[in-house]
């Protein structure tokens, strides 16, 4: 971030303009409107801003900017068609430590306008940190089209609730719930129409049954987030996100996710590093318990879909033997995520009538796989959790009879823009994974489908790894970045 946001109280604090033109008197509007109390210097002035300083609501200094015009000042905005007056206005205010935007002139700036929508007491400041102020424009275009007009009417309703509420409903998460009972029903709905008194109304029911709000169980969404893309998020997936009050997640899930949620949620990572025994699975099951029990909402994030390798199941269990509520919200598993973003159709018709999920992550699970029916001929496997197991993998299966030129992709952090498809056939596996220096988190696919997709070949030579592996296969590659999702 290049720039602190912030909205800043100027109410009855002395502000400057530098500058006299139109340009000038519209920075004065504005902090007019905040009701800052504004002195222009400049020789002549404009008719906006004469007719302004006759009417008493700003003061005018008829004479060239001189430094000891900041005195007193809070904030100061250079508006002259001189740069060099522009400038020694900034370099004055930062001396000062006082903060000046010198308009149209980025370098002689500690401070930023943004572009804004008022709908007053609902302010909404768009900006792209000076770099591209028409797109900031557009941006507000959209929102100013797409935001009610009467959402000042809420808020202002909002306001003049708030103590209430507060008396009403002093724990945090019940008052949240309060609100957001106000905000989606329908009190909102009569205030954005103009009818403040139904929507008092609708309030003052709500506030009536303040006590369901307080005792209204917690619960946990046990919710899918995708294989790191943070557009594969389903909605619901958004909408547990932003409701939550605590936010569980995996080491698996990315930050642009995280971003996603209610910002004053708290955030419990209990990331599990393969090879390493913190927060194990009991311990979690014992956190959500005690979450939910007190009442929160909790989103159990978890990567791709919580029911598919994520034990998922075991924390429903341990809810339900708690008497707790859950409720699950799937998401796109690694194996859907990863074959989309390498554009590998994994039941493509010519090449697979199966499509089996499973994981290889110790040594037990390998042991206990029936190797005879996973190296059957038309079926897909989709291998997680599997890179320590490759070895083993690539032996059974060809043991077992599937041919050593089947094709196969790994794909490494699916969908992500780190992702890499490393593409060769059966028999490579090992070497294919020792010679891009594969990690975790992978994905696996096994059978005909993997040699299909969109591949931007980026050969790599495995005769310089081993001259046998090479000919176990005709051709392998190694595709960098997202495809099919459109990087
Ligand atoms: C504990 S499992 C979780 C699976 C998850 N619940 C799902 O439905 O995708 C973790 C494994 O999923 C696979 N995986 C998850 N995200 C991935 C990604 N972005 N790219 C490749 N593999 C991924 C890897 O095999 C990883 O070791």
């Amino acid at each position: 971030m290049e720039y602190f946001p912030a909205f800043l109280d100027l109410d009855g604090k002395p502000c400057l303009v530098v500058g006299g033109g139109e340009i000038a008197a519209r920075k004065v509007r504005l902090l007019l409107a905040a009701r800052a109390d504004v002195t222009v210097v400049a020789p002549a002035v404009g008719d906006s801003i004469a007719a302004l300083a006759a009417a008493g609501s700003l003061r005018h200094v008829g004479r060239p900017y001189v430094p000891e015009d900041l005195d007193g000042v809070w904030l100061v905005i250079s508006a002259t068609a001189d740069a060099d007056v522009d400038a020694g206005v900034y370099a004055d205010a930062s001396a000062r430590r006082i903060f000046c935007n010198a308009v149209d002139r980025q370098e002689n700036c500690s401070y930023i306008t943004p572009a804004i929508v008022d709908r007053s007491p609902v302010l909404v400041a768009v900006s792209s940190g000076g770099s591209a102020p028409v797109l900031a424009r557009r941006i507000r275009e959209r929102l100013e089209a797409s935001l009610p007009a009467r959402l000042g009417t809420l808020a202002g309703l909002a306001r003049r609730y708030r103590q209430r509420v507060i008396a009403a409903l002093p724990a945090l998460s019940p008052r949240i719930r309060f609100w957001e009972s106000v905000i989606d029903g329908p009190a909102s709905s009569a205030a954005l129409s103009g009818d403040v008194k139904r929507a008092e109304a609708e309030i003052e029911s709500l506030l009536d049954d303040a006590a369901e709000f307080a005792a209204r169980p917690g619960i946990a969404w046990l919710t899918g987030a995708g294989p790191g893309d943070p557009e594969l998020l389903t909605l619901k997936a958004l909408h547990a996100l932003q409701s939550a009050d605590v936010i569980v997640h995996d080491r698996l899930v990315g930050d642009e996710v995280l971003a996603l949620a209610r910002r004053d949620a708290e955030r419990i990572s209990v990331g599990k590093t393969p090879g390493c025994r913190a927060n194990s699975q009991e311990s979690i099951n014992e956190l959500l318990v005690k979450l939910v029990g007190s009442g929160k909402r909790v989103c159990r994030l978890k990567g791709g879909d919580p029911f598919i390798f994520g034990r998922g199941g075991e924390e429903a269990e341990a809810l339900t033997a708690a008497g707790l509520s859950w409720q699950v919200i799937p998401g796109i598993t690694a194996a859907a995520g990863c074959a989309a973003a390498a554009g590998i159709p994994l039941t493509h018709r010519d090449a697979a009538q199966s499509l089996v999920l499973l994981t290889a992550h110790g040594k037990d699970s390998v042991d206990t796989l029936d190797w005879p029916s996973l190296a059957r001929d038309r079926q897909t496997l989709a291998v997680y959790m599997g890179v320590r197991r490759f070895p083993d993998l690539m032996t059974r299966l060809i043991e077992h009879g599937r041919p050593a030129d089947t094709p196969i992709a790994i794909v490494e952090r699916g969908t992500t823009p780190e992702q890499r498809v490393i593409r060769g056939t059966l028999g490579q596996l090992n070497l294919l994974a020792k010679a891009h220096r594969v990690e975790a988190p992978a994905l696996l696919l096994i059978g005909a489908v993997a040699s299909r997709g969109v591949a931007d070949e980026l050969s790599i030579d495995l005769s310089q790894h081993s001259p046998s592996a090479a000919s176990a296969g005709d051709h392998t590659y190694v595709q960098a970045g997202r495809a099919g999702l459109g990087s």
